[in-house]
């Protein structure tokens, strides 16, 4: 499964770039007015940073400057894709940046029947926001097992990317059902290695190593 980072902040996608198991990363409009940077360059200084699909997110609602929004940010760096949200004039914006080969990311997707149609309308990816689902109490896995049903019947490409992600255990669920990918906040990427366990096991080992007076170099 990868695993991208959900930021738009550059000092925080570089120092987690260093792991080596961030696959890409997406932004939102939320996210690039928290940043406090013009958006295509803040876009151009993560796809300078990160090889894997960087979601730069239009930010029109009609069909010509959505297209046209989509164009200009498809032009930063081949490795862009843009993020339409899921309406009937992102639907039809996601079928002609993706026929003329555009990376497409449908986002803001709650249904399973939302899903359905941007597979249809050829989506390299489709985001599901967990978190706002069960935020409102209805079931946000459920649908992440839905989509991947659905997908996996008729052999659709378009990528699962699980989005609004609040715990590191939806990460494991995710990965569980056989989503394609996740989109994570700095903090739950740290909560996924963090374990206290395994903090006080590493004191334990420290400590005795300590008495025995021993150095492996
Ligand atoms: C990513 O593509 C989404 O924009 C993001 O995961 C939304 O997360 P939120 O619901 O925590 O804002």
């Amino acid at each position: 499964m990868k695993i991208f980072l959900d930021s738009a902040d550059l000092d925080e996608i570089a120092a987690l770039c260093d792991t080596g198991f961030i696959d890409g990363v997406t932004t939102n409009p939320s996210l690039i007015a928290k940043s406090g940077h013009n958006i295509l360059d803040r876009i151009a200084e993560i796809c300078a940073i990160v090889d894997g699909p960087v979601s730069a997110e239009v930010t029109a609602t009609d069909y010509d400057t959505m297209l046209a929004e989509g164009r200009k940010l498809a032009a930063i760096g081949p490795n862009v894709a843009v993020k339409v949200p899921l309406t009937k004039a992102g639907l039809q914006a996601c079928q002609t940046l993706s026929h003329a080969g555009t990376k497409v990311n449908v986002t803001l997707c709650f249904t399973a029947g939302q899903a359905l149609l941007a597979a249809k309308a050829g989506a390299a990816f489709i985001s599901p926001f967990v978190g706002r689902l069960d935020d409102i109490g209805r079931d946000g896995m459920g649908l992440i097992e839905e989509i991947c049903t659905l997908y996996a019947n008729y052999d659709y490409p378009t990528e699962v990317l699980v989005a609004s992600v609040r715990s590191s255990q939806t990460v494991v669920d995710a990965a569980l059902m056989g989503a394609d990918v996740v989109t994570l906040p700095p903090k739950i990427l740290t909560a996924l290695y963090h374990h206290p366990l395994t903090d006080s096991g590493l004191d334990a080992f420290s400590q005795d190593w300590a008495k025995t007076g021993q150095s492996i170099l």
